[in-house]
């Protein structure tokens, strides 16, 4: 696990917008696997601007989400298949029958997980996987006690998740208890991890990834086990970290073209 200690949020998002526009440069057709949230407003907003400004093209891109509400539509306000809109899907040249975020609606879950897992299958699997973090260690929505190998399921949001998120639904709607999200397996099978997370909020859950044992109580720490996973925070969040002062001496002395590629 790579960790790269950055100085601010707007630096991680820039940083996690420049390892993906490389991606999508190094490979045209890359499938990305992507995250919700707010930790992902910049790193979308970057990418929109290289589209606009620099033509970094997704036109062969292809696209899974994590994650999506369960019992939310696709074009309901609050739902992350909105949010994708709003925040890449229409900034940039991807073909919409290139993008998937899971069925809110589905009715037979199960085959709508198993055909999801299939069709990432078909795409080749998934070269770069965007992951933010949750407060109590969750990546994707995989809360504290998934199964370590776990395939897309249906999951119970946990009370802390519920009252974080409650912050994207007008007030007066309470948010779902459900999500559809692929599990902790799948992202392990991504080519690459990429996690962001910035702010005091963040830190102990980090801490507990990078240093703490693998754990189902914190999901994210499977990723000690990934052949390539960079983990990419700002000093708040990593101000927990007791290997801080070796992670930076790492990323300083590291080569410049090694620094985006990993
Ligand atoms: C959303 C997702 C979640 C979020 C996490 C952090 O698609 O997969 O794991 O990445 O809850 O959310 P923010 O960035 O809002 O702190």
């Amino acid at each position: 696990m790579e960790v790269i200690i950055l100085s601010s949020p707007k630096e991680v998002e820039e940083m996690g917008g420049r390892i993906l526009a490389d991606q999508i440069a190094r490979k045209a057709d890359s499938v990305l696997g992507l995250a919700t949230g707010a930790t992902m407003h910049g790193v979308y907003h970057y990418l929109s601007l290289r589209h606009e400004k620099h033509g970094l093209d997704f036109s062969k891109v292809r696209s899974f989400n994590l994650d999506e509400y369960y019992g939310l539509g696709p074009h309901h306000p609050c739902s992350y298949h909105t949010y994708m809109c709003q925040h890449l899907f229409e900034r940039v040249n991807i073909q919409p029958e290139n993008t998937r975020v899971p069925d809110g609606l589905a009715q037979d879950v199960e085959a709508h997980c198993r055909e999801y897992e299939a069709a990432i299958e078909a795409a080749g699997g998934i070269d770069l996987q965007l992951l933010g973090l949750g407060e109590d260690g969750h990546i994707g929505f995989n809360e504290p006690s998934s199964s370590l190998s776990s395939g897309m399921r249906i999951k119970t949001l946990t009370p802390m998740t519920r009252r974080t998120n409650q912050r994207d639904f007008p007030p007066g709607e309470s948010m779902p208890m459900h999500v559809l999200t692929l599990g902790v397996g799948n992202i392990m099978a991504a080519r690459r991890c990429l996690l962001l997370a910035h702010g005091a909020k963040k830190a102990p859950a980090i801490q507990a990834m990078v240093e703490g044992p693998i754990t189902a109580m914190c999901p994210a720490s499977m990723l000690q086990q990934h052949r390539s996973c960079t983990v990419v925070v700002d000093e708040a969040a990593a101000a927990f970290l007791q290997l801080a002062d070796y992670f930076r001496c790492v990323y300083k002395h590291k080569p410049e073209w090694q620094k985006v590629n990993g």
